[in-house]
């Protein structure tokens, strides 16, 4: 082999090992408008290229950076691993990709099985046909391999693939996750309307709030707002109470996963005595159920409980963070009771709250501006398909123009 050609090789395999070793592809999607906020968190937990599409962001690490974006970020719904993406143009060209896959490099055929598929603009006419044949192109693979084929178990499979068709390219992943991210182990049971986990702590990251400034969520429901806001003050990672589905997968390794829960059990803050994140409702059964699902992920002394009306409720610190998420209508009935909240709320910000920063998370655009105060921000972002707003409002004693509530015709009802 001449010099060149051996420089050539060393490059080549230099390359590949980089690749291949070190430098795996994943994407982690998020609730649409906290793509930007979760490249930055991403970033900070150490992965490569962060780089945001719609929905979600790509980044590049090692494998065991998938383990501790699972474990510590607060905003990333799942982290799919990339394995491969081809060109197709029907469902024979999606058969051929999934069976050009080493299924039994990524898992056992003991591991249950679910495979999930979303398109955008694909020529298909049926995706529900496209996932079969993925399916069967797993399973015909184990087989050739002379091995067993995986069962299919859609409730709580062991190892998830995810497809996505674009127009013309098959992008297939493994998801590492399993349960979605937001299901942090701590929900005991629906309250009225909660919201998701990671959308709560996106919603914090955009108000800008961080634990050494006092927050308040007077309509605090099943408590989320105010245990995300517990969890980043305790430094706690959000998935130390759960498990994820890497830990089903052959590359799993059991020594890296100890040491860095480990690191996360002891990043752990204790409560302070005196804690500055404030939350209530006027229903007492919430109160007691948010209190239950703070206490069952530890963190319930650092949260201060009550229960009162928003309508009566005064500041608790001279300045702080107001972070809320009120009713919204899903029946005409409600439409009274809420153009008769909302003003409300306003006069209780404007009397009481001067020097803080107010933020309201609403899928209603009407009922927003019934509070009679001008928002400085309106943050889009999405609750699942639910098209929402981040109203922020700067209390500034005396200076508020107040604006003319309009009269309160409300359209149709919104979803939860
Ligand atoms: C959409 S839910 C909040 C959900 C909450 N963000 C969560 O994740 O669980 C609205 C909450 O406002 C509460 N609420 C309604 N009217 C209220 C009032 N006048 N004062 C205080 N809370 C009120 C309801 O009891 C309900 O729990």
């Amino acid at each position: 082999m001449g010099e060149l050609s051996k420089t050539a090789a060393y490059w080549v395999l230099r390359v590949l090992s980089f690749f291949f070793c070190m430098n795996e592809t994943f994407f982690a999607p998020c609730p649409r408008g906290l793509e930007n906020a979760l490249a930055t968190e991403l970033g900070l937990l150490g992965a490569v290229a962060p780089k945001t599409s719609s929905g979600g962001v790509h980044f590049h690490g090692e494998l065991s950076l998938a383990y501790r974006v699972n474990l510590e970020s607060r905003l990333a719904s799942r982290v799919l691993w990339h394995i491969t993406r081809q060109p197709y143009r029907n469902e024979h060209d999606i058969y051929t990709i999934a069976y050009d896959i080493d299924w039994t490099r990524y898992f056992t055929a003991e591991r249950t099985l679910r495979i999930d598929l979303a398109a955008t603009h694909s020529p298909l006419t049926s995706l529900t046909y496209a996932t079969l044949r993925i399916k069967d192109a797993v399973c015909d693979r184990f087989r050739a391999e002379g091995l067993e084929r995986p069962f299919i178990d859609k409730q709580s499979p062991d190892v998830r693939v995810y497809a996505y068709l674009s127009e013309d390219e098959a992008t297939i992943y493994l998801d590492t996750s399993g349960e979605a991210l937001f299901k942090r182990g701590y929900r005991l049971h629906n309250e009225e309307a909660p919201l998701r986990e990671n959308l709560a702590a996106g919603l914090l990251t955009l108000a800008g709030w961080t634990p050494d400034v006092p927050l308040f969520d007077p309509m605090c429901g099943g408590g989320t707002i105010a245990i995300e806001a517990a969890l980043i003050a305790a430094r706690q990672a959000p998935g130390l109470k759960r498990s994820f589905s890497f830990q089903k997968l052959n590359w799993f390794d059991g020594p890296t996963w100890q040491r860095l829960k480990q690191r996360a059990r002891d990043a752990v803050r204790t409560a302070p005595e005196s804690p500055m994140i404030f939350a209530g409702d006027i229903s007492e059964s919430a109160v007691e159920h948010a209190i239950a699902c703070a206490a069952h992920i530890n963190v319930a002394d650092w949260i201060n409980f009550s229960v009162a009306d928003v309508r009566h409720r005064e500041a608790p610190a001279p300045a702080g963070v107001w972070l809320t998420n009120p009713p919204y209508g899903v029946r005409l009935e409600d439409s009274d009771i809420l153009a008769a909240l909302y003003p409300a709320l306003g006069t209780t910000l404007k009397k009481h709250f001067a020097g803080w920063h107010a933020w309201i998370f609403s899928s209603d655009s009407l009922l927003p501006k019934l509070i009679g105060l001008k928002p400085e921000r309106r943050i889009p972002l999405f609750n699942g398909a639910l098209d929402c707003r981040l109203y922020g409002f700067k209390m500034v004693k005396g200076s508020m123009r107040r604006i003319k509530p309009p009269r309160p015709k409300l359209p149709a009802p919104a979803l939860p």
